[in-house]
């Protein structure tokens, strides 16, 4: 029998109560599997940070690291909170661990479910994966301002793009593409970044040349919204730097339902570090504590998480319940629990 070591990082707000659900749905997958996922729960986000001045130690990213598999709900207070001000825990944990952890894939499937509640009046058959590049461009922090708070400041935020960075996720999104239905967007802003869109797109170009059946095209990211909305399913793998992709993967998920459903992966496909699944979501203040949060993101997550541990039998029986349960709502307003609870019970 195997055995997973799984790091849980609940996080804040709506984090801990999506989590207790995806984590009932991983114990029926398990129930009478000869899989075992060994958990250590680690207590991270703006409720520690508050009470130890702690985000995200060297010991708990050492430990976290020692781990086969990341699951993890949520993090970041109310924002604008003056007392996590100092503290940015976003860049101080997520960032931190996915750029530690060197997820340089950031995988977030969307798909339009039958049964789902979108937005959209002839939507087609929604079924994309954006393949979000997660370690470089914008968010490496490399910027800084002077003369802060005075009518003369100056703000750089520098985007760092590197030949090897961008190649190595090309082409994994071009072997994505491959075993899906062949079709790749490059998503990028190259008539203004032209230097960084530059790269992107002669990087694009070349790994192209070794998948001649992969028909590729390009989108500027404002055209790309419009297609999102218009015409969604004319998309197979979306490849795209970080900002970017951040943006189309809200919009993606309020396309297909909701951003309650939308699931990601943070990857580290060379398997060096272990990879972090989390409901593309936050940590929503606006609903916390209420149990009005849909745990099916964090679900989705996983499945692609049990996928990525070579799990594909496991992965597709959670993925199937979730479809089934989204197929069968009916507009009534569930808890957050009693989800997690309806689609848990079908796998039992
Ligand atoms: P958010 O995703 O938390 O919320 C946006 C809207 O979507 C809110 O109205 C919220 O109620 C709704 N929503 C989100 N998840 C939902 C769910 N599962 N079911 C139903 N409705 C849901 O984004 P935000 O308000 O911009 O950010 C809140 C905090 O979360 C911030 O501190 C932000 O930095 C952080 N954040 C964290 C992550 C992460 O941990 N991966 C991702 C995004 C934002
Ligand atoms: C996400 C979030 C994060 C991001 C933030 C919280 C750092 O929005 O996971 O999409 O921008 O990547
Ligand atoms: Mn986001």
């Amino acid at each position: 029998s195997r055995v997973v070591k799984l790091a849980v990082i609940p996080g804040d707000g709506i984090g801990p109560e999506v989590i207790a659900q995806a984590e009932k749905v991983l114990d029926a997958v398990t129930a009478h599997s000869d899989v075992t996922f060994e958990r250590t729960r680690f207590s991270l986000g703006a409720d520690r940070y508050l009470a130890t001045g702690d985000t995200l130690t060297d010991d708990d990213l050492a430990a976290i690291a020692a781990h086969d598999a990341i699951l993890l709900g949520a993090v970041g207070g109310v924002p604008g909170d003056p007392r996590l001000r100092e503290a940015n825990i976003e860049r101080g944990l997520l960032l931190k661990l996915r750029f530690a952890l060197d997820h340089y894939v950031n995988l977030r499937p969307s798909k339009l479910y039958p049964g789902a509640a979108g937005p959209l009046a002839d939507p087609g058959d929604i079924d994309f994966v954006v393949v979000r590049e997660g370690t470089e461009g914008p968010y490496v922090g490399n910027g800084g301002s002077i003369r802060t708070g005075t009518p003369h400041e100056v703000a750089n935020e520098t985007s760092v793009n590197t030949a090897y960075g961008i190649e190595r996720v090309v082409r994994y999104a071009f072997e994505l593409a491959e075993r899906r239905r062949r079709r790749l967007t490059l998503v990028h802003k190259t008539n203004v970044l032209v230097h960084a869109g530059g790269m992107w797109k002669r990087i694009v170009d070349t790994v192209a040349a070794e998948h001649p059946e992969v028909a590729v095209d390009y989108l500027h990211v404002d055209a790309a919204t419009i297609f999102l909305v218009t015409n969604p399913d004319r998309f197979d793998v979306i490849v795209t730097d970080n900002l970017f992709g951040d943006i189309l993967t809200d919009l993606a998920g309020a396309v297909t339902g909701g951003i309650g459903l939308a699931a990601s992966g943070n990857i580290n496909p060379d398997g060096v570090f272990p990879s972090m699944f989390e409901p593309v979501h936050g940590s929503a203040p606006d609903i916390a504590g209420r149990q009005l949060a849909d745990p099916t993101a964090a679900i989705l997550s996983v499945a692609l998480m049990l996928d990525h541990l070579g799990l594909q039998d496991e992965a597709q029986r959670v993925t199937r319940a979730a479809e089934a349960d989204i197929a069968a709502r009916d507009g009534n307003p569930r808890t957050t629990t009693q989800i997690g609870d309806a689609i848990a019970s079908r796998l039992a």
